[in-house]
């Protein structure tokens, strides 16, 4: 089981792009890993005279101009987030025969990599880094869009500590992907074997929801479950749910229950709590906006004056994010 973020996929791209290639007014820098989906590059816009990061996206895909045109739609509501916390796209080009998107270039560690590093976070880290990946949820929430694919990997810790969740909105919009020759891992985004008539969904084994690893249909609620996770992963500084295949995992992420006393004493009733609520394997049990995520953890900072206050504002965020009182996006 591998927790260190690095792909076990073999791509299907044959290429691979030197330092000091140039596509357009961009010019490679460093290859920056090779995820599920394809290689991440570092580059240069000569043009705008900033750093970006470019996703190359499968060869195959790049073939068939209705995923193109589909992935072109998704692209744009995808470009409308505009979040400190969410990593910005900025562009989908392509250069001859290779189509990319640019991405705003995130300096920094994965949360992958600090867990990997150092363990279990302080309390107080942890939670900074839990509250402004919810604050990042939230305003993507409120756009429709699902994230489908929050892990570690995904989340980077910038200077002073901010938080820039990556990735947003793209095992959706990538969906369909050849599974050729994609080996599974628990901590790649993978094509789940879980195909459904709809077909094959991306995901993370072990991060990903119940109802994902299913194939069924999957909204904000999958984002809610995979943020209890990381939190959990966060706190133990142990990973949730592993095994020694992606099936495996897929297996403890549906039947497995939490052991709750792994969590630090220090962790607060009202966090143990929220995590409960998140990793409930029944969706409509679940936290139903993180939103309220948001403010639980909120509540933490705020002094025992501010409480009542902060509990009047769940109950609104409550009100207005009831269960059935919207619809939810796929
Ligand atoms: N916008 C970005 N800025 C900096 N590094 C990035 C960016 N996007 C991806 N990376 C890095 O490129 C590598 C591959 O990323 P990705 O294909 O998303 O795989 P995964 O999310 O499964 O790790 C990872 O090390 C990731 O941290
Ligand atoms: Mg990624």
């Amino acid at each position: 089981m591998r927790r260190d973020g690095t792909s076990t996929y073999q791509s299907v791209i044959p290429m691979s792009l030197v330092v000091g290639t140039r596509l357009g007014s961009l010019e490679i820098t460093a290859l920056l890993g090779k995820g599920g989906m394809g290689e991440v590059y570092r580059a240069r816009d000569l043009k705008l005279k900033r750093d970006v990061a470019i996703k190359i996206l499968p060869d195959e895909f790049s073939r068939d101009p209705e995923r193109v045109s589909r992935f072109q739609r998704e692209a744009e509501v995808l470009a409308a987030l505009n979040h400190q916390n969410i990593a910005a796209i900025y562009d989908v080009q392509q250069c001859g025969a290779i189509r990319f998107l640019i991405l705003e270039f995130v300096e920094g560690d994965s949360l992958a990599d600090i867990l990997r590093k150092r363990g279990a976070l302080p309390l107080d880290e942890a939670l900074n880094i839990a509250k402004q990946t919810c604050d990042a949820l939230e305003a993507a929430h409120e756009k429709g869009i699902v994230h489908r694919d929050l892990k570690p990997a995904n989340i980077r810790i910038v200077a002073d500590g901010k938080v820039k969740v990556l990735d947003f909105g793209l095992a959706k919009a990538i969906e369909h992907a050849p599974t050729g020759t994609t080996t599974l891992s628990d901590s790649s985004t993978l094509v789940s074997m879980a195909a459904t008539s709809t077909g094959l969904i991306l995901g993370t084994a072990a991060y990903m929801a119940p109802e994902q690893t299913k194939g069924k249909t999957v909204d904000r609620r999958a984002d809610i479950w995979a943020f209890g996770v990381v939190l959990y992963e966060m706190l133990t500084g142990r990973m949730l749910f592993s095994g020694e295949t992606a099936s495996e995992t897929m297996f403890a992420v549906m039947m497995k229950e939490p052991d709750w006393s792994t969590l630090p004493a220090n962790v607060p009733a009202r966090v143990r709590e929220l995590l409960r609520r998140c990793l409930s394997k029944e969706p409509r049990n679940r936290v139903q906006a993180i939103g309220e995520g948001a403010s639980r953890l909120k509540r933490r900072r705020a002094g025992r004056n501010s409480m009542a206050i902060a509990q009047r504002g769940r109950r609104t965020a409550d009100r207005r994010f009831g269960l059935g009182s919207r619809q939810f996006r796929s």
